[in-house]
């Protein structure tokens, strides 16, 4: 599969809207404008939460246009066991937790065999150093600015170092992936995130709280010009 992405893209996270109602609330950041949905998979071990699976997200395929990216973020154990039901059932990318899987490069192969596009994200306590020889591969790197498991928690500004960092080598030798940060985005902390050289806002709840979510999308593409 070919990368479509490089400019600015905000991610509604739907377990920051009403998730009993996912085909809904993710109806509703297509209509707001958002080309990409983050959906949060949670296995109540890697992090201490649970949320949807393969079944919902094959509902949500079904109910968007076909052009929109489902983008799912695996906070799971064993990532590999399941990464073909999430392909099954029409995600395009793939993001697994780097602590989660013994063998990270098999799974980065196996994804992009799948057609689809692989990330690695790193918990707040894990260093970017980790997936140092992973970037050529990867087309997306996620930054969880919180602790993984909730949607609602603080920005930590101190992970937008990690986002410099990747940025600057990005620059330096020609990678293609994103940068993306997840967890307590806003208007102010995706700009500074932004600013950092992160190219994909994942926003949950400060999103869904907006009375007016096509005025929120374009204020965050606005950030493009930045
Ligand atoms: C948390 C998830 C996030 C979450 C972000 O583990 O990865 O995607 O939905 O929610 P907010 O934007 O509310 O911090
Ligand atoms: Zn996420």
């Amino acid at each position: 599969m070919k990368k479509q992405t490089l400019q600015l893209e905000l991610e509604p996270s739907l377990i920051g809207g009403d998730l009993g109602n996912a085909i809904e609330t993710a109806r509703k950041g297509v209509k707001a404008g958002a080309r990409i949905l983050h959906l949060d998979v949670m296995d109540g071990h890697f992090v201490p939460n649970l949320t949807i699976g393969p079944d919902i997200i094959g509902r949500i395929r079904e109910s968007v246009h076909e052009d929109v990216i489902l983008d799912v973020h695996l906070m799971i154990y064993n990532p590999d066991k399941y990464v073909e039901k999430y392909v099954e059932v029409g995600c395009q990318e793939i993001t697994f937790h780097i602590e989660a899987t013994e063998d990270v490069r098999f799974l980065i192969d196996y994804i992009k065999k799948c057609n689809c596009m692989p990330g690695i994200a790193l918990k707040p306590e894990s260093s970017v150093e980790l997936i140092i020889p992973y970037l050529k591969d990867l087309d997306k790197i996620l930054i969880m600015t919180v602790e993984p498991g909730f949607g609602g928690q603080s920005f930590m500004g101190d992970m937008l170092e990690k986002v410099r960092i990747l940025s600057a080598y990005k620059k330096k030798y020609n990678f293609t992936y994103d940068v993306q940060v997840d967890g307590g985005i806003n208007y102010d902390t995706g700009l500074e995130s932004v600013k950092a050289g992160a190219t994909r806002l994942v926003c949950g709840s400060f999103f869904y709280k907006q009375p007016d979510l096509k005025g929120a999308v374009e204020k965050f593409h606005s950030y493009r010009e930045v």
